[in-house]
């Protein structure tokens, strides 16, 4: 007996891993769609089609293993995840590696950046402002997924994890604070803000050589500091921020190269801008009318914006905020290992048919279900950061062919979901729409993924602030009251596996603005998804089976419905070549002015040169040599495409270069690279390079 038990003992301790020796693998690739003429996601603004690239958007992967069990985490610079993209990854990560990552293990989130392209949501209400499905965006972003996921898969190392955080104070606002203050005034009392301030931080170092490998940083900002008049795909603040903290740990590398991998990912950001200025009525310079957001009765000039000059400025002001704050952060003694084994939970959920038991604030219990998808008349309007983000006036003429061809099958909603929805009058009624396919889901994803005493929430849309809090709470308290490990850090990971838009309070609800409109199941949405999340903590804890729930429609073997046109062919006109300079730089610029140069170029659609670059900026270096000190990936350089119009099929494209501080003195010169369509069919390459110019201090 004594001697089994010390045997045991001796087992115990051999196999015991030593503090947190994970085995991790971090991984990025570029992901960017097609960065011209299709509608860029996320303001729902027809005619906001992407003309070039300001950043280039990069998937980030981590894989965290325990040696039994194994979990992947990917931040995506997208608007969104949906099932569809979700999917797409899955069967292609399957494909190579088998059982290994599955629906339950991987947890797919979005930034949230309103600059990339859409068309790849599937279903119709979220493709229509993009002319319908895009295959080219859906591909573009499966296959930049599965590289970053196999990227990481290739480089497992042993590693031990860290956790941290701290506040940053000046990086959000609250664009709906006339419904948080609906929250009871005890509860609000309990935080300081009317946003979460807290910057969440996973820092992954190896065991190797004690070097950090890799970062995510959770934070809550809609990526916004663009406004819907830009026309630059780019992954905005949050991007930026990954960029400058990758930069710093890969100094030698160009954006997107280099082996440390720095995500700033998505979290409670449904109420949360990064416009700090705040709204104003910019016809008067009045402000805007605090409940309805609107100017005389208009929403359309309520309108946020800074902390910069322009809103290049304001997406590289927030970034650098976030990126300080996480490198201090790295460096931080402060930080607490993470420990213990690693678990995850899944469970899809068919919304409108799920019914829970909740407290009123009488202490009477009743019973609720979730309703079929609805949309309010407070979503037509938009929001501060882009009014009327989805303008039915426009779509009801005959300015979007789309909503013309699906139009025709909107029906009234019945009796029950005006009381199911109540009291939000319903404009779209979109959950009982099943022609010509789904228009919002109806089956969601909940998941959990847990890292020792680290919890991963990834919840399938944009959670207000308290609805996140709300959130946070019961599941940390489902995991300690259930005996797991009560160091438990949770964090929330917005925008992920499927879309759903928001998910505001039952408090918020009452009042109708935009997030409210926009909680598709109804009143009592949350309260739903904290009992759901509560069961799933607790069978994550307990280590108990959970049922798989019903699986969602693949509307990928549909066949979408898209009105994208393809490239039809590209002209250089009668005299010039693809890449023949049209407007040379100038012979010499100064530190701190911007050069750009102009050329005669194919559809950026012919080819999205994923892991490559529409431009370079390069030096002359001492033997002769040219290197490239910049790419379409870097914040200081702009490529924008244009169709001149003068000749059928004829494009410019025109890069230009802000020559910054850090700008070494010397002899440039800037090169393009596409693609053109001939005319009788055929895609071939192309290479232009301007004249080289000094640059002087
Ligand atoms: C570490 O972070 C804590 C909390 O934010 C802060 O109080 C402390 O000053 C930081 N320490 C260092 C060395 O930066
Ligand atoms: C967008 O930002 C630009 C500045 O970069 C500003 O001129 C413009 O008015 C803004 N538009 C909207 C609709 O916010
Ligand atoms: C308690 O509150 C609920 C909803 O607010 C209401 O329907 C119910 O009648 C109340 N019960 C009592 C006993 O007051
Ligand atoms: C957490 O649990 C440990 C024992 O596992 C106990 O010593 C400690 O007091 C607990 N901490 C809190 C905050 O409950
Ligand atoms: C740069 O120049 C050296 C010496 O002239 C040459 O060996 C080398 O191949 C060049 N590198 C590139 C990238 O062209």
């Amino acid at each position: 007996m004594i001697l089994q038990c010390i045997s045991l003992l001796l087992i115990a301790i051999t196999i015991r891993p030593t503090i947190g020796a994970y085995q991790v693998g971090v991984g990025r690739a570029d992901m960017t769609g097609p960065s011209a003429e299709i509608t860029l996601m996320g303001y729902a603004k027809l005619d906001q089609k992407g003309c070039g690239i300001h950043l280039r958007q990069f998937a980030r992967a981590y894989i965290f293993d325990d040696g039994t069990t194994r979990v992947l985490y990917v931040t995506a610079d997208a608007c969104m995840i949906s099932h569809g993209l979700r999917t797409a990854v899955i069967e292609k990560l399957q494909e190579a590696y088998g059982q290994t990552y599955t629906y339950e293990n991987f947890l797919l989130s979005g930034t949230h950046t309103h600059s990339a392209p859409g068309g790849f949501l599937m279903d119709v209400l979220y493709d229509i402002t993009q002319l319908g499905f895009c295959k080219q965006t859906l591909d573009a972003y499966a296959d930049g997924i599965f590289r970053a996921i196999k990227r990481a898969h290739e480089n497992m190392v042993e590693a031990r994890i860290f956790m941290n955080s701290a506040e940053v104070i000046n990086a959000n606002i609250n664009r709906s604070p006339a419904a948080y203050e609906k929250n009871p005034e005890e509860e609000r009392k309990k935080y300081q803000y009317n946003t979460d301030k807290t910057l969440r931080q996973l820092k992954i170092v190896a065991v190797s050589d004690d070097k950090p490998i890799g970062a995510i940083n959770w934070y809550a900002v809609h990526a916004v500091s663009m406004n819907n008049t830009n026309c630059l795909v780019t992954s905005d603040n949050v991007g930026y921020a990954s960029i400058l903290l990758e930069s710093e740990y890969n100094p030698e590398s160009l954006p997107g190269q280099g082996s440390f991998v720095g995500a700033f990912a998505s979290s409670n950001l449904g109420d949360v801008s990064p416009n700090l200025n705040g709204p104003i009525c910019v016809n008067t310079g009045e402000p805007c009318d605090y409940e309805t957001s609107t100017c005389n009765g208009e929403n359309k000039y309520c309108i946020a914006s800074g902390p910069g000059k322009d809103m290049f400025e304001s997406e590289e002001v927030i970034a650098v905020r976030l990126f300080e704050k996480s490198k201090e952060l790295l460096v931080n003694e402060s930080s607490v290992e993470v420990t213990g084994p690693i678990k995850f939970v899944h469970q899809w959920v068919n919304m409108p048919e799920k019914t829970v038991d909740i407290q009123n604030a009488n202490g009477s219990i009743e019973t609720v279900h979730g309703c079929f998808p609805a949309m309010g008349y407070g979503f037509a309007a938009g929001t501060t950061d882009g009014p009327g983000e989805f303008d039915f006036r426009q779509a009801s003429t005959t300015d979007n062919p789309f909503w013309n061809l699906v139009r025709d099958f909107i029906f009234p909603p019945e009796p029950e979901d005006i009381d199911c929805h109540y009291p939000k009058p319903i404009l779209m009624n979109t959950g009982r729409l099943t022609v010509p396919y789904s228009w919002q889901p109806k089956i969601v994803s909940t998941q959990i993924l847990l890292l020792g005493n680290f919890a991963i929430i990834g919840v399938p849309g944009e959670f207000t602030t308290m609805s996140g809090r709300r959130l946070r709470d019961t599941v940390k308290s489902a995991i300690i009251s259930n005996g797991g490990d009560n160091t438990s850090e949770v964090v929330l990971a917005g925008l992920s596996n499927t879309y759903t838009s928001y998910i505001a309070t039952y408090e918020e609800y009452q009042l109708q603005r935009y997030e409210a409109a926009a909680t598709i199941f109804g009143p009592h949405t949350l309260q739903i998804y904290q009992a759901i999340y509560k069961e799933l903590a607790t069978a994550l804890v307990k280590g108990t089976k959970i049922d798989a729930g019903p699986t969602p429609p693949d509307l990928s073997k549909l066949n979408l419905l898209s009105l994208v046109t393809p490239v039809i062919f590209d002209s250089a006109g009668w005299f010039w070549n693809f890449g023949d300079v049209v407007e040379q730089p100038p012979k010499s610029v100064k530190i701190g002015e911007t050069v750009s140069a102009k050329f005669i170029a194919g559809h950026p659609r012919n080819d999205l040169l994923s892991e490559k670059t529409f431009l370079t900026v390069e030096k002359l270096v001492n033997n002769g040599n040219w290197t490239i000190v910049a790419t379409d990936a870097n914040y200081e350089t702009r490529f924008r495409w244009t169709r001149t119009g003068l000749i059928k099929g004829a494009s410019e494209a025109e890069i230009q270069w802000v020559v910054r501080d850090k700008v070494e003195p010397g002899t440039y010169r800037i090169r393009h690279f596409g693609n053109y369509k001939y005319i009788l069919g055929g895609i071939y390459a192309y290479s232009g390079t301007s004249d080289s110019f000094t640059v002087v201090a």
